[in-house]
């Protein structure tokens, strides 16, 4: 297989080229060259994604069995339909890396594929969505901007594409700073505040595992649909925190706070506790369609494990502004703590 990653430096597109190689595949990238340094094998090429003349140039390289794109976190659906024009003859097929925020009901509601997509139209630009500064309502920006890239991406390859919709995607070179913070949290020991109830059930992702699953889907066919995440009702936070207690050998006490605390304290959902948001449907997500199209979804400890070793080993990325929204003040975490012990 010959494959073209979008991204490839960072993160998943990174996971996704390791993956590719080991499997003797051949592999180009495309990046601007700013976020990580080309993984040593894959041809890497240089070039905007919003840069007509660079997707030009980049579509010289082809063809390809397959694109694989992981870049396009911040691009507007615009752009993602002016690069999969320009790749569609040299490419057989897409795989979108979309996200589960493209659903109406998330994180309010359990979802499956066949739930409510929001709307995003395939040529919508930057400021599709974009809410004013004093919005208080929900903020379906992101969503519909990767909804709109979806469909971006069917307006080009049609039946010749996978779109798949991870939830949160955590593991070595997670930059965002999710779970290393509460690797670090454990570490520092003393009584640890943990959000809601150790029953709560969680559904985060291996980002080697969904890399995994975007290579299978590189060698399917048809168009593909599905959820990315760990089984429902397989992990809890119960599990989840103990695996960070064990595995930074911390000497360290759980101090379960129930969820009106934490939000009468007006704690973050989602960053000041990372990972942590009372939202019924915000682990709800049903995967099942990529069981059966044979997605393997790692035990969560497996993740929490090899994510300290990379810690350990200090190959942090390129610094990223969402790191230091993780993670909760420890004047306030005590004083919460005093609450409820
Ligand atoms: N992280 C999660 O928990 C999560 C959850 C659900 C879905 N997703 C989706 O998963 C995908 C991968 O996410 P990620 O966090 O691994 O990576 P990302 O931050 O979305 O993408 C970064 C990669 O794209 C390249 N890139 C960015 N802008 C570019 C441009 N204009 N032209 C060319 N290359 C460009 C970067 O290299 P340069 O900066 O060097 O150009 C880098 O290699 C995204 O589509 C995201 O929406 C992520």
């Amino acid at each position: 297989m010959r494959i073209l990653v979008m991204g490839g430096t960072w993160f998943l597109g990174r996971a996704v080229v390791n993956g590719a190689l080991a499997r003797g595949w051949e592999v180009t990238t495309f990046t601007r060259g700013r976020s990580g340094v080309p993984v040593a094998g894959a041809v890497a090429v240089h070039g905007d994604r919003e840069q007509p003349s660079d997707l030009t140039a980049l579509a010289a390289h082809g063809p390809w069995d397959a694109v694989v794109d992981t870049s396009a976190s911040e691009l507007a659906p615009r752009t993602v339909l002016d690069g999969a024009k320009v790749l569609a003859p040299q490419a057989q097929r897409y795989v979108y890396i979309s996200t589960v925020s493209a659903y109406r009901g998330w994180p309010d509601e359990p979802l499956s594929v066949e739930s409510e997509v929001l709307d995003g139209p395939p040529d919508a630009d930057a400021d599709y969505g974009r809410l004013p500064p004093d919005w208080t309502g929900p903020d379906y920006y992101y969503g519909r901007q990767k909804a709109g890239a979806e469909r971006a991406v069917l307006a080009a390859f049609a039946d010749r594409a996978s779109v798949l919709r991870p939830g949160v995607i955590l593991g070595p070179g997670e930059y965002v700073g999710r779970l290393p913070w509460w690797l670090r949290r454990a570490e520092r020991g003393g009584a640890i505040l943990a959000p809601g109830g150790p029953a709560r059930t969680i559904q985060p992702a291996d980002v080697r595992d969904v890399a995994q699953f975007a290579l299978d889907q590189a060698a399917e066919s048809g168009l593909q649909i599905h959820n990315v995440t760990a089984p429902l009702g397989r992990e809890t936070w119960g599990g989840f925190l103990d695996a960070c207690l064990r595995t930074t050998g911390s000497t360290g006490r759980l101090v379960w706070a129930p969820d009106e605390v934490l939000l009468n304290a007006g704690v973050q959902q989602w960053t000041e506790l990372p990972l942590w948001r009372t939202h019924a449907g915000a682990w709800a997500v049903d995967s099942s369609t990529a069981f059966a199209a044979g997605f393997r979804s790692r035990p969560l400890v497996e993740t929490v494990a090899d994510t300290w070793a990379w810690l350990q080993q200090g190959n942090l990325p390129v610094p990223h502004p969402r790191w230091a929204e993780h993670g909760i003040d420890p004047a306030k975490e005590t004083s919460i703590l005093e609450k409820v012990s």
